[in-house]
């Protein structure tokens, strides 16, 4: 497993306001998708492509578009609706994907209410978004649900990281093809399993509270 945490000030600087507390979710929802869209950089540098002829005004050459299969943009609903247009902003010709995933807030376990996936992952490149990766259960949970239809090279998007969530997925996926693109790691969970220093309940803050 690979993991990039990015290091660019500006990528800090909007994760900065993301975090503070009174930013109201109008501003958060516009930040998310921009963040997301600094990671894609990173999160896309092995999208396959393949080359393509081409003439310019000037003469003929040879370029690359995304190859096939396109590749598949899976967010993890609530929160990772948030990410997903800064995702498709730079991967127009991606499909999506959709799994619906809830974490039970006493014993941080995750269950999947929804999804909506092609039925063969073979061959694809998923990129799995979700701006929290606390326990890492969600996460794990998702990327075991890509691998059973096939998936073997999923790149996980997430604005912030726990020590704990990427621990378990190391630990559970030893040696395979997954990339981990996260905006920041933070310091730790908290009792509750909230993600310190953190922004709260990202699904909240998109959204508003849903209990
Ligand atoms: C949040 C978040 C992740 C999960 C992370 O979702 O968006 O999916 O918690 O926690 P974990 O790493 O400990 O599994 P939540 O269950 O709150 O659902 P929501 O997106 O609908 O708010
Ligand atoms: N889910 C969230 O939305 N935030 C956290 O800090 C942890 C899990």
């Amino acid at each position: 497993m690979r993991v990039h945490v990015a290091d660019h000030p500006l990528i800090t600087h909007k994760l900065t306001v993301l975090r503070d507390a009174t930013t109201p979710s109008s501003t958060f929802r516009a930040l998310a998708k921009e963040l997301v869209t600094l990671l894609a950089y990173e999160a896309t540098r092995d999208v396959r492509v393949e080359p393509i002829e081409i003439q310019t005004p000037v003469t003929a050459t040879t370029g690359v578009q995304i190859a096939s299969p396109r590749p598949l943009v899976v967010p993890i609903l609530r929160a990772g609706l948030g990410m997903l247009d800064g995702m498709t902003a730079l991967l127009p010709t991606a499909e999506v994907g959709f799994l619906g995933m809830v974490r039970n807030e006493e014993t941080l376990q995750p269950t999947t209410y929804a999804n909506r996936l092609p039925d063969d992952l073979s061959g694809r490149q998923v990129f799995v978004l979700d701006p929290m990766l606390a326990t890492g259960g969600s996460m794990l949970a998702a990327i075991r649900y890509l691998f059973d239809r096939g998936a073997r090279d999923v790149t996980a998007v997430c604005l912030l990281g726990a020590p704990e969530g990427l621990g378990l997925l190391e630990e559970a996926l030893p040696g395979e093809n997954v990339h981990v693109v996260l905006g920041a790691l933070d310091e730790r969970l908290n009792e509750k399993g909230y993600i310190v220093p953190g922004l709260g309940d990202a699904g909240d803050r998109l959204y508003g509270t849903a209990h």
